[in-house]
């Protein structure tokens, strides 16, 4: 095994208590990884003035991987746009060309109770959400806010290329040839130009994949089908603002928006990886954070950038093991339930590997 490079970014709120847990969890595991630590969000914001500092830019080039918290706060919602900590998150993904943001959504058995839908729907649940990362109204141009006839307006720019909506297409028909061979493709085409184009593209690049099955569906109804009956979806592909609100609808699916890890990739192995969930700052500190989709983005990480398959699975079996056993942060804990804080769940996911 080569040595790989990490740079681990914890950013804001319960970003440094998660990222503790997902280091930990990691280094119990002996494997030949070079840490590195950098600023992002509002913590760079607080030390050097901007979300993105240039140290921690040339630290994410030069590494194999990035393994992020969660990035924002009231504290820094009154500054200029660049400065917002989301800024920095935007700015990443977007220095990186890390275009594809896999977002798997697995409903662990023991949890099912924790759901806010009926076990019998949500029973099975195993979907993965491909979003478009690094393009849409995300990064469209020209934007603003401006005085036009004696009021102010503010506009964005919906907008997508064909070759952006190739690649993330076929990142979706791979990995759904890895699992069910199902793709469903969300758009909103009956409106948006950008969308009609997005169905034609997917419909094209589906020729070159003949034993996946491609479905459609509008965004709404994707929507509403996501909470009728979820365990119908097998890989849904989407782009950058409908994945965004997708992956949070799907990830309440499973129970807890702190279960659920994620993958973003520039399609040559350099990748980030983050949980779903942002930086909590009403619990952060107390201890008391679900560490485990962090843990489980880090398994992500050893199999997607690193290929140690065995290692990223040996982890996701700590997980299971931990939730077959009872231990339940608040998040996924159901009323009476006895409770562990964050290191205690890093420290019982470690016990758990060996
Ligand atoms: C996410 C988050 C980010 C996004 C925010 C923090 C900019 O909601 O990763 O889903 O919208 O992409
Ligand atoms: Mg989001």
């Amino acid at each position: 095994m080569t040595i790989k490079k990490v740079l681990v970014l914890p950013g804001d709120g319960i970003g440094p208590e998660i990222v503790t847990e997902a280091v930990k969890v990691v280094q119990a595991m002996a494997l030949p990884i070079e840490w590195e630590y950098g600023l992002i969000g509002g913590s760079a914001v607080d030390a050097v003035g901007i979300p993105y500092p240039e140290t921690t830019q040339q630290l994410a080039r030069a590494a194999d991987a990035v393994l992020l918290g969660a990035v924002g706060g009231p504290k820094w919602d009154p500054l200029p746009r660049f400065q917002r900590p989301e800024q920095g998150l935007l700015a990443i993904r977007k220095d990186l060309g890390l275009f594809a943001n896999l977002r798997p959504a697995v409903l662990y058995p023991p949890l099912v109770g924790a759901s806010t839908l009926r076990p019998e729907v949500v029973e099975g649940l195993d979907l993965l959400i491909v979003r478009e990362l690094t393009g849409d109204v995300y990064f469209g141009e020209p934007r603003g806010i401006e005085m036009r006839d004696g009021e102010r307006v503010g506009f964005n720019t919906m907008i997508y290329r064909e070759s952006e909506i190739r690649r993330i297409a076929r990142v979706a028909f791979e990995a759904a040839r890895r699992r069910r061979r199902r793709v469903c493709s969300v758009d909103k085409m009956n409106v948006l130009e950008t969308s009609q184009l997005w169905r034609e593209v997917v419909e094209e690049v589906a020729r070159e994949y003949p034993d996946v099955t491609l479905t459609h569906l509008l965004v709404d109804n994707a929507a509403m089908q996501l909470v009728r009956a979820p365990t119908a979806f097998d890989v849904i592909v989407t782009g950058n603002m409908f994945g965004d609100i997708l992956s949070d609808e799907a990830a309440m699916l499973t129970g807890s928006i702190g279960m659920l890890p994620s993958a973003s990739l520039d399609g040559a192995g350099k990748g980030l990886y983050e949980p779903c969930h942002g930086s909590a700052p009403d619990i952060a500190g107390k201890g008391v954070a679900n560490p485990l989709a962090t843990i489980l983005s880090a398994a992500l990480m050893l199999r997607y950038s690193f290929g140690w398959e065995e290692e990223a699975a040996a982890i996701e079996r700590a997980v299971r093991k931990v939730l077959a056993d009872g231990r339940r942060t608040p998040d996924i804990a159901a009323a009476g339930e006895p409770v562990v804080g964050t290191a205690q769940m890093g420290d019982a996911v470690v016990a758990a590997l060996r």
